[in-house]
């Protein structure tokens, strides 16, 4: 079979990162394909390559057959690949019809054609339904309108692959359901398009077959009308690791965090909110589990708990309000956080482990006198703590940037459980973490429970929500739509609640 395009072993390395870890790509002519996996998982970075933005390090890129080289994105342009960003690039104080030809202008004698340009813009736009006031300035335009200038773009430079990377990001959902059609009229016009998004069910709403890329690498490729949610949401999160955590059942106490109403506004007006009207009680000695697609809300509820992002609605700690306090204020009420991204909210990579596992407790007297900090202290506790958590590194000196992922985690781990707070907040704790590792986070944070803390674990593994929770939430689109005792949920049964299943589940 002839693909439309095709990558073969496709690589693309930043630093130590590998970003795109020999990707095969095959999309036929005409298709709709999607290019699905989480935050992170490589889909910007294989888009950029495919597009001329970013040189692959490896492997190679085919266009019907013929592989290419491209250098640029103009390369791209000329050989007919076309491409909507996740941000725009439009000048606003330009009109539509002048954004569309920039670059590419009709001239006559020498001179822009203005008014052929524009009529040419017009007659575009109309051929494929793209309803939009071609002689209107950028800057008074609403963000789908927008989007439909971009793809304008794209076709005036006569794009017959045309990649879109999460569209759908910024739209609300009439906008969407609008782009959906454009998309279609597209695809009976014989083009093909490449849609990059991480939420599931508009792969099976719009999409004739799949590529889901996990932590850089393809780990599945399908055609979406013979798989289903299941095996797309397993593709995107699963490990193959077989995780299961010796624990007795737990024996919940009182209640430590109280979450009332949480919502987080959309960052485009008239979109659904980012967290939509939340609410939950976590009591000590329990591990309450989220459970959902990367994308669905989850980091920005935990942001909106831990201080980091503005919300409605009201957060009690320990019986304290704490709604519209400082992360540091928080902190200091009895919170402690693993956050998902440990490189740059977890420790600043330059730190020495001594730095990195005291952050945030430089002025404890334990650790300063007079101000002045107390050096043997600081490095004998340091010392404690990386044989207790059996951190892999050659002394308390080094610097936490030279250390693999899984000692990484450990370190922020050990640093926010000295802590001793009430509540651990754990984002993603193994996350690029290698197996010995997980298996020791996991028992430490069944230890914390026992020990009478509440756990807030958020997690995209399943096989990790399963292993550990007393209590499980299901969050989709912004909203907790499930919740289950640990002890009776299946992967089956979360993996359809996780796609936003609710019906099939209750039937
Ligand atoms: N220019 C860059 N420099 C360093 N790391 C990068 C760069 N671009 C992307 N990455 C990293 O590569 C990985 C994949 O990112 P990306 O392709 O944007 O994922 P996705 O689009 O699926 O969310 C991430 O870990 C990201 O931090
Ligand atoms: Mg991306």
């Amino acid at each position: 079979m002839q693909w439309e395009l095709e990558t073969t072993g496709l690589t693309k390395r930043y630093g130590r990162l590998v970003a795109n870890d020999a990707v095969d790509l095959r999309v036929a002519a005409g298709e709709v394909h999607a290019v699905m996996g989480e935050n992170g998982a490589g889909k910007s970075t294989l888009m950029s390559m495919l597009y001329g933005l970013t040189r692959p390090d490896e492997g190679a890129i085919l266009l019907r057959g013929q592989q290419v080289r491209l250098a640029s994105s103009l390369d791209a342009i000329a050989r007919g690949l076309g491409m909507v960003h996740q941000a725009f690039k439009l000048f606003e104080d330009l009109t539509v019809w002048e954004n569309v030809v920039y670059g590419a202008e009709p001239r006559r004698f020498g001179f822009l054609d203005r008014r052929s340009a524009c009529t040419r813009v017009q007659e575009l736009a109309q051929r494929h339904h793209l309803a939009v006031d071609v002689r209107a300035r950028v800057r008074d335009l609403s963000v789908g309108i927008r989007q439909r200038v971009e793809i304008l773009k794209a076709l005036y430079r006569d794009a017959r692959i045309l990649i879109l990377d999460e569209p759908t990001a910024v739209l609300t959902p009439q906008e969407r359901d609008g782009l959906f059609a454009i998309i279609r009229a597209l695809r009976a016009d014989g083009r093909t398009i490449l849609f990059v998004t991480h939420k599931l069910h508009e792969v099976m709403e719009l999409t004739d077959s799949v590529t889901v890329l996990r932590q850089g690498r393809v780990s599945a490729r399908m055609r979406t009308a013979e798989t289903d949610a299941d095996a797309i949401i397993r593709a995107m999160t699963g490990r193959s690791v077989n995780l299961s955590v010796a624990r007795s059942p737990a024996t919940p106490g009182a209640e430590i965090l109280r979450v009332e109403a949480l919502r987080v506004p959309a960052p485009v007006r008239g979109a659904k909110p980012l967290v939509d009207d939340i609410s939950l009680s976590l009591r000590a000695g329990e591990i309450v589990g989220i459970a959902g697609v990367a994308g669905n809300g989850q980091s920005e509820l935990i942001e909106a708990i831990t201080g980091l992002r503005a919300a409605e609605g009201r957060i009690h700690l320990n019986g304290q309000e704490i709604s519209g306090r400082s992360v540091a204020a928080r902190r200091a009420a009895g919170m402690a956080y693993v956050p998902e991204d440990r490189a740059l909210t977890g420790t600043a990579a330059g730190a020495r482990a001594t730095e990195a596992l005291l952050m945030g407790r430089q002025h404890d007297p334990a650790f300063a006198r007079h101000g002045v900090q107390d050096g043997a202290a600081i490095a004998a506790h340091a010392r404690d703590l990386i044989q207790a958590h059996d951190i892999r590194i050659t002394s308390e000196r080094t610097r936490v940037g030279t250390l693999s992922g899984g000692n990484l985690q450990k370190v922020v781990l050990a640093r926010e459980l000295d802590f001793d707070a009430p509540l651990l907040i754990a984002e993603q704790p193994t996350r690029g973490v290698d197996v010995g590792a997980i298996e020791a986070i996991h028992a430490r944070l069944v230890a914390e429970r026992d020990r009478g803390h509440g756990v807030l674990l958020v997690s995209a593994e399943l096989s990790e929500i399963l292993g550990l929770s007393d209590r499980i939430l299901v969050i989709y689109e912004g909203r907790l739509i499930a919740e289950l005792p640990g002890a009776e949920a299946t992967e089956q049964h979360l993996g359809l609640l996780m796609a936003g299943r609710t019906q099939e589940v209750a039937r």
